[in-house]
């Protein structure tokens, strides 16, 4: 064995996943990869929201349910945590590259539309990155209501749905979360269409059927967590 050639060959091969991650197909799929992995996350943690329809002390015993596991729990928030800097890594990538490739002047109704689209993302994203934060602040961490974070059911368990609801009757509140979810259903739609693409599920007949049924993902997903505060809002759900 050759050791000069055994210790150059890991390099090589980090260069050669180094060069591809660097590359704009490659921030892609980084990008397509975290996306569908974090969007998995999301429709659970909408399933698990949605109980409170159900009543608050499901969501309760849901709550407690996932506490009681905590090294899953913490398996799952640490995959979190990494898939979504990676995500906004490859997205700083994926930008940095596209200023680089763009010509000086440039006109036409097909640069106009991607570009809009590409801005757009890059806009609801930071939104999106913006309302995660203050969302743990709310709901993880409890410092924007103290007093609601600190309720408990009558099981003793920590009481998610009454800190929920009483949140939800501020109106400034629900307005925020309303408003986040728009810009989480502006990067949904589009965001999972583009990620069949860059996994080569396209096609002239394919494509606008993808493109149909990622708009309708995203716009569900967001209408979804949308109608938590607004019913909250109107009366629909209350504490009981
Ligand atoms: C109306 C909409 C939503 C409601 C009512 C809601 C509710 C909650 C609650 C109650 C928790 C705390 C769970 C606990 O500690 O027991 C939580 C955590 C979390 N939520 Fe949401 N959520 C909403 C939308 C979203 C959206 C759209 C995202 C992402 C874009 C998101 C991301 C997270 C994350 C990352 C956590 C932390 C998970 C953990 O600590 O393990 N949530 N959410």
């Amino acid at each position: 064995m050759n050791p000069a050639t055994n210790s150059t060959a890991p390099r090589a091969r980090r260069s050669v996943l180094g060069n591809f991650v660097r590359s704009s197909i490659g921030a892609k799929w980084v990008m397509a990869i975290t996306g569908v992995l974090f969007l998995l996350w999301l429709i659970g943690h909408l399933v698990g929201n949605l109980q409170i329809f159900a009543g608050a002390q499901i969501l309760n015993d849901y709550a407690a349910f996932l506490r009681a596991n905590p090294t899953l729990l913490w398996l799952v928030r640490i995959g979190l945590v990494v898939v979504v800097v990676l995500h906004v890594l490859a997205g700083i990538r994926l930008a940095t590259l596209n200023r680089q490739a763009r010509p000086e002047r440039y006109e036409g109704y097909r640069f106009r539309k991607a570009s809009w689209a590409s801005r757009s993302m890059i806009w609801t994203g930071v939104i999106i990155l913006a309302f995660v934060l203050f969302h743990l602040a709310h709901f993880t961490w409890g410092w924007i209501f103290p007093s609601y974070f600190q309720l408990v059911d009558g099981k003793g368990q920590h009481d998610v749905g009454g800190m929920l609801v009483r949140s939800f009757s501020h109106p400034w509140m629900a307005a925020i979360y309303m408003v986040a979810m728009v810009a989480v259903g502006m990067h949904l739609s589009h965001a999972i269409w583009s990620s069949m693409q860059t996994m080569g599920l396209y096609g002239r007949r394919f494509t606008p059927r993808a493109l149909r049924i990622g708009r309708w993902i995203g716009i569900l997903i967001a209408l979804g967590f949308f109608f938590i505060p607004l019913a909250v809002l109107f009366g629909i759900v209350r504490i009981s």
